[in-house]
């Protein structure tokens, strides 16, 4: 009993820390309708000119005395706009995709007028600064939720959300009670063992979670999914695209280790050829090197080199030179949005995650049309649907040759 009231007050006191810390917004459509609902928590770090050829940099927190006028709600597509201070505002755009909805972009925009977050500021301007937050394949009619802190970095503005709750398109008026978790979350979580969390996209969670059965090894989150490209020289667009999340498994005598390629700082270089590409990307434990062939009409993935160390410190390298990976016509791109492995050499194991890569070809410095892989394709959900067709067809042919067997020797003793 005692137990119970300190577990209630737990909860009740959890929920109050969260209600008075967030930001929280109620967006309503032109009939007075719930559209968007957001509890967010976001801190901003403000880098600006001051007089003497400075710069000062401002720690803005978001006040939680804000209005959301200039929000907007159509059925494919919404803005929110949280208004704060003396002119600044943070807007978040929502696209529906399929039967899911994303953020396309977040626009920060500051007043450097407003002398009391921006002391000594030399320019009066109102600052927008617009960059790409990682939220999306949130499932329709659910909130999507981030508990980890994330900072989106871009020139002059770094900005730190965390405690974030959004719903978008919200339908019949209310909030919904279900949750797409976004990947820093799911870790945390005791998520559903599936067979690795298949994509750095967020998972969806609509049913309570079920006791994990299995976890032999601890399970690794889903690498981060980084964007690379190489250009012919500092003045054209790019010649090389790719995107992934890479994880990579080494053997080293018995031990066999898991790691994640952190894209987080790291350096690329690469060229471009008409028969031959190279893309080396490299982190402060790692250096992968992606060599793409062509020939006349297709392209593929031809080499790969990954050098690095392993967290106890031990220094490996494993090359291949003869792989046939990744093939797609050039022109296209190739893609594949699940999770695969390749045994690259004995000692190295290569998973992908969200991956996307265009080594020839590239037009206006993005993607061409993609060339999916078999597991993305809608294809895939036959292979079931064939394998129970195979088999019962082979249960008909059993069935029929009993049959026949049967009457023949039925027939065979009236002979006699
Ligand atoms: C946000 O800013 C406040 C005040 O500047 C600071 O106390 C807090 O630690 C910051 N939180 C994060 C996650 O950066
Ligand atoms: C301001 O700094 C820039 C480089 O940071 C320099 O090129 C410029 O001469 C400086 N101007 C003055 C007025 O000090
Ligand atoms: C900024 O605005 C203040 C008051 O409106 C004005 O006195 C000042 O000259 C302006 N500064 C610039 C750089 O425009
Ligand atoms: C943003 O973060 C990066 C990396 O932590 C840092 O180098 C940079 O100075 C920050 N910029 C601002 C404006 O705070
Ligand atoms: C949450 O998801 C479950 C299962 O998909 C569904 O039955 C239920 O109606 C959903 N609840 C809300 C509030 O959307
Ligand atoms: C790039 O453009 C700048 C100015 O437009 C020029 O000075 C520079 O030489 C160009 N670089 C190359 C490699 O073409
Ligand atoms: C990237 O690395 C820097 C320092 O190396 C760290 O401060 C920052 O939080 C990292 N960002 C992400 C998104 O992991
Ligand atoms: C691919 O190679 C063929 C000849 O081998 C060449 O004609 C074509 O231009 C190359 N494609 C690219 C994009 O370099
Ligand atoms: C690319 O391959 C084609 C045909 O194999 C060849 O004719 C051409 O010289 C090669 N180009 C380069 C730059 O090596
Ligand atoms: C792989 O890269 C390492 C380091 O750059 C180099 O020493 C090694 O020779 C390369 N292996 C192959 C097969 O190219
Ligand atoms: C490359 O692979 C092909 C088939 O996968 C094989 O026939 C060939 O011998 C291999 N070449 C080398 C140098 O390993
Ligand atoms: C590699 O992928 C296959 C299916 O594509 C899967 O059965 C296998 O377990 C995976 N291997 C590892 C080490 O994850």
């Amino acid at each position: 009993m005692y137990r119970y009231a300190a577990f209630v007050l737990l909860l009740a006191s959890g929920i109050a820390v969260q209600l008075s810390h967030g930001v929280e917004v109620r967006v309503t459509d032109s009939e007075d309708k719930l559209c968007i609902y957001a509890n967010v928590m976001v801190n901003f770090s403000v880098s600006y000119e001051v007089s003497g050829n400075k710069t000062e940099t401002a720690e803005i927190e978001l006040p939680s005395k804000v209005t959301t006028n200039g929000s907007d709600c159509s059925s494919t597509s919404s803005m929110l706009k949280i208004n704060f201070g003396e002119g600044h505002s943070w807007s978040v755009n929502f696209t529906i995709n399929g039967s899911n909805y994303e953020a396309d972009s977040i626009t920060f925009a500051y007043n450097l007028g407003d002398k009391s977050l921006f002391p000594n500021a030399t320019s009066n301007d109102t600052i927008p600064v617009i960059v790409t937050p990682e939220i999306s394949g949130v499932v329709k009619d659910t909130c999507y939720s981030c508990k980890s802190s994330d900072t989106i970095e871009s020139k002059m503005v770094n900005q730190t959300l965390w405690n974030v709750l959004i719903q978008a398109f919200v339908s019949n008026n209310s909030k919904s009670e279900n949750i797409t978790s976004c990947a820093a979350d799911v870790p945390v979580t005791p998520a559903p063992p599936t067979t690795h969390a298949p994509t750095a996209a967020p998972t969806t969670k609509t049913t309570p979670a079920p006791v994990p059965t299995t976890t032999p090894t601890p399970t690794l989150p889903p690498p981060s999914v980084g964007n690379y490209s190489v250009k012919r020289d500092e003045n054209s667009t790019a010649c090389l695209l790719a995107e992934f999340g890479l994880r990579i498994g080494v053997k080293q005598g018995e031990k066999y280790q898991e790691m994640n390629f952190d894209p987080n700082g790291t350096s690329v270089t690469g060229k471009c050829g008409d028969n031959s590409s190279d893309l080396v990307v490299t982190s402060n434990t790692m250096t992968i090197m992606l060599t793409f062939t062509n020939d006349t009409k297709k392209f593929r993935l031809h080499a790969l080199n990954i050098t690095g160390k392993t967290s106890s410190g031990a220094v490996f390298s494993e090359a291949n030179t003869n792989l046939s990976l990744w093939e797609a016509a050039v022109g296209a791109s190739y893609m594949c949005n699940k999770e695969q492995n390749y045994t690259i050499t004995g000692a190295l194991t290569l998973f992908t995650f969200n991956l996307r890569v265009q080594p020839f070809g590239v037009k206006k410095g993005v993607f061409s049309t993609a060339e999916e892989c078999f597991l993305d394709s809608d294809l895939s959900f036959l292979v079931p649907i064939a394998v129970g067709v195979a088999l019962s067809f082979l249960i008909v042919l059993v069935l029929i040759s009993y049959l026949i067997g049967r009457r023949k020797s039925r027939t065979g003793y009236q002979s006699v």
